[in-house]
């Protein structure tokens, strides 16, 4: 059978958005993402200055990348040493994660199935179809938004499968998972855990959690500085975690010609070394989902404040629209806000929108002006 591309998530909202830029001021876009604030002046500097666009750089990442992104984890995630051996760039980490379930079947041909969050973003269950596997998806605790019920997965699957994905703070709930468990799990059951951990700064409940707090052994943690670091366009990431697992990754994909460009990867080391950007991005989000919140719960929409990330996942209100689409065209029409219909992240999504918190304050201001003249009665 031909394979048949489904149509991209976020074109889907075209006729959404065109309501919202109806208003005068414009549309105020919440729908993806893509942070908005601006990276440090010195990672910025980086990018024009490392001398390195001559010659090809290093598909693992240079040393001193690799040695900035292992103290960074040390530092982070309480580690005692994370070697340059257990670690190796990506090129951002949507690649990787869209590429995994691929590379590993060359590993395991005969083990064709992914596990992955119920609700969640799109590439993993993408990754797995792209790779000509089964995309099963493993639902959070009852209960719970963030985290697998691995109760749930049933021993045919866990025998298939290549790989679980887990993602912690979740986009899009906001949930946090039990990635001790997790990784307990993928062991007895000799499936590699891989731990999307690319909004791990933004946790707000509690310290930010690693799944190389519980050992490398059949781990992976997959890490972004799209997010961290307001560097979604230079496009650099890392993962690290079991030896065997990462050395086979990096040998492939070096294959494969994988390369972080050279001022990226200057760029990236920049940005591992200092942390007052992210407390200032930090305290930018936490504002934000705090006010937003407010402006939603005023407009007949309460929602509570997610453990971890930068997205409100806000039910639909009970009787006052058929569904998450009827909801966030509300939403574009009374206040020009575009936001994300749940069943983008999975049909168990479907009875909430995704908010993300990536326009300033003075934006999302103007929402709550649009959005307070509505009686909603
Ligand atoms: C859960 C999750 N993983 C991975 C990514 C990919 O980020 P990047 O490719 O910029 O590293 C995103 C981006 O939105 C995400 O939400």
């Amino acid at each position: 059978m031909t394979f048949r591309l489904p149509p991209y998530p976020y074109d889907r909202l075209a006729g959404l958005a065109e309501v919202a830029a109806a208003h005068e001021g414009g549309m105020v876009d919440c729908s993806i993402g893509t942070p908005y604030d601006p990276p440090p002046p010195a990672v910025v500097a980086a990018l024009g200055s490392s001398g390195t666009e001559r010659g090809y750089p290093a598909s693992a990442g240079s040393l001193a990348l690799r040695e900035a992104a292992g103290a960074w984890l040390c530092r982070r995630f309480g580690l005692d040493d994370v070697p340059v051996s257990r670690l190796a760039a990506c090129v951002g980490t949507k690649e990787f994660v869209a590429s995994v379930p691929h590379l590993l079947r060359l590993r395991r041909p005969e083990l064709d199935t992914v596990l992955y969050p119920a609700v969640s973003y799109p590439t993993y269950a993408m990754g797995a179809e792209l790779a000509g596997c089964r995309a099963v998806a493993v639902p959070p605790p009852p209960g719970r938004a963030g985290g697998l019920d691995l109760g749930a997965v049933a021993p045919e699957d866990a025998a298939r499968a290549l790989v679980l994905w887990s993602n912690s703070p979740s986009n899009p709930t906001g949930g946090l998972g039990d990635l001790g468990s997790e990784a307990a799990w993928g062991r007895a059951h000799g499936i590699p855990v891989f731990s999307d951990e690319c909004y791990a700064e933004f946790t707000w409940d509690g310290p930010p959690r690693s799944v190389l707090q519980h050992g490398f052994d059949g781990v992976v943690a997959v890490h972004s500085l799209s997010k961290r670091s307001n560097l979604a366009g230079v496009r650099v990431g890392f993962y690290a975690g079991d030896a065997e697992l990462v050395e086979f990754l990096r040998a492939v994909r070096q294959h494969a010609g994988l390369m972080v460009p050279g001022p990226a990867q200057a760029a990236g080391v920049e940005a591992l070394e200092d942390e007052s950007h992210v407390e200032a991005q930090r305290a930018r989000y936490l504002d934000r989902l705090e006010y937003l919140a407010g402006i939603l719960g005023a407009y007949g929409c309460p929602v509570g404040l997610p453990e971890g990330g930068f997205y409100l996942w806000v039910p639909v209100p009970t009787g006052r629209w058929p569904d998450a689409w009827a909801m966030a065209g509300a939403l574009a029409a009374d206040g020009g806000l575009l936001v994300s219909p749940g069943d983008l992240y999975g049909a168990a999504g479907a009875g909430h929108v995704r908010v993300a918190v990536v326009q300033p304050l003075e934006r999302l201001a103007l929402v709550g002006e649009r959005l307070g003249r509505v009686s909603h009665g």
